[in-house]
């Protein structure tokens, strides 16, 4: 019988969170430490624990059927892969920061200045629409620090409780967009995983009206 792959952030915010629902529709995994792939005892199940950002890659490629990830990512790097649940947690948004001192009031305020992100695409189709030039500086993370260090003007980054913003002496002055948790499939999935999937999501749907 064929199992379902699914990737679920390896360390981070969205790891614990993602378990936990999975662990709330009734698929138990045995959790080996170091281990990078588990199996469900319960349910024709395997989880892949990678990194965010490679996630995207996976689904397209067809090497997992389906993940847990947040929405963010998939703006930046996985606009072809299809969301089929919402999940309602790892609520963030990705939002324009700069010095609290700086005059800037918004990203057009930031026309031909420096601004560091692990976002690229996501600033870039900003800068596009809106018409604005800047200078990506792209870095993967702690970028709330490039301004401090001379490196940047400004920032784009994600902001969930705000406190590495104020940490950082940044103030936030445009949201780009809001991000949530949710269960994204594969472009390549085959039919059985597919009904697979279906019945994961079926779960979901209880389990999220019962947190509502
Ligand atoms: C993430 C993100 C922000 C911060 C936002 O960084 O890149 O910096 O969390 O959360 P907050 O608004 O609740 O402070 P993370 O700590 O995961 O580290 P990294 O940027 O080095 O990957
Ligand atoms: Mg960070």
């Amino acid at each position: 019988m064929s199992k379902l792959k699914i990737a679920v952030q390896k360390s981070g915010r969205l790891h614990d969170d993602s378990m936990k629902i999975l662990k709330e529709i009734g698929i138990s995994v045995d959790n080996g430490k170091d281990q990078l792939k588990a199996s469900a005892r319960n349910f024709p199940l395997e989880v892949f624990y990678l990194r965010n950002g490679d996630i995207p890659q996976y689904l397209r490629d067809g090497v997992v059927d389906a993940a847990i990830i947040g929405e963010n990512v998939l703006i930046e790097k996985g606009k072809d892969i299809s969301i089929v649940e919402r999940l309602g947690f790892s609520k963030c948004k990705v939002s324009i920061a700069v010095p609290k001192s700086s005059d800037a009031k918004s990203l057009k305020d930031l026309e031909d200045k420096r601004i560091a992100t692990s976002y690229p695409n996501t600033v870039n189709q900003f800068l596009e629409t809106e018409g604005i030039n800047a200078q990506l500086h792209i870095i993967n993370g702690s970028v709330e620090i490039a301004p401090n260090i001379g490196l940047a003007d400004g920032i784009c980054d994600i902001v969930s409780s705000g406190s590495t913003l104020f940490k950082n002496g940044l103030k936030e002055v445009e949201v780009l967009l809001k991000s949530e948790a949710v269960l994204a499939t594969s472009p390549l999935i085959l039919d059985e995983n597919q009904k697979l999937v279906d019945k994961l999501q079926f779960r979901l749907k209880s389990v999220l009206k019962g947190r509502q």
